[in-house]
């Protein structure tokens, strides 16, 4: 993304070598929220996007795909909904498998959250390896895109995501 509001978002992102495990870099996005302007900045740009394209759902992915989802779902005027990590959600829900490096994960949404003719983006904090995503545009919704604040380029997540395009304010590696 060319816009000035892209610096402000990196730099207010941070990275810690060795966390949670050696060989791991974890980047932080809790600093965009400790500065009210480059969080407004973040949701900005993403609202831009899909402004006038019919998205009618955004999905967020638990758990910091939550900072960012209904935010945009609400200046969208589009409903927010959770995809949560396994046995969160009460009732009857639709469970998708993803990999990790070593076994499976899940993550959950409730039957009934999608309606036949939604349209919906997927926000998450990052793609690394794009498994969660991957897991996230199957739950049942025609999804327009998906949408991360950082894109780890080397994991190439997107090749899991076939053609759905992803759009990301900070590559990086
Ligand atoms: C991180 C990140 C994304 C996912 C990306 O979540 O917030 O959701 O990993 O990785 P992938 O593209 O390889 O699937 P994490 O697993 O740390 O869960 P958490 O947000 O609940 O801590």
């Amino acid at each position: 993304v060319d816009d000035t509001r892209v610096a402000r978002i990196a730099a207010a992102i941070t990275v810690f070598p060795g966390f949670p495990k050696p060989g791991i870099s974890f980047h932080d996005v809790t600093g965009i929220f400790h500065k009210p302007e480059v969080f407004r900045d973040a949701i900005g740009l993403f609202v831009e996007r899909y402004k006038g394209k019919g998205v009618t759902l955004v999905a967020g992915i638990e758990a910091r795909g939550f900072f960012f989802a209904p935010t945009i779902a609400l200046e969208l005027g589009a409903k927010f909904v959770p995809l949560r990590k396994p046995r969160k959600l009460p009732g009857e829900v639709i469970s998708e498998e993803y990999s990790l490096e070593y076994g499976t994960d899940r993550i959950e949404m409730h039957v009934g959250a999608v309606e036949p003719n939604d349209r919906a983006i997927i926000v998450d904090d990052l793609i690394a390896t794009g498994g969660t995503l991957s897991a996230a545009k199957r739950a049942g919704a025609e999804v327009v895109e998906c949408a991360c604040v950082i894109e780890l380029q080397e994991l190439k997540g997107r090749e899991k995501l076939g053609k759905i395009p992803v759009f990301v304010l900070v590559e990086t590696n």
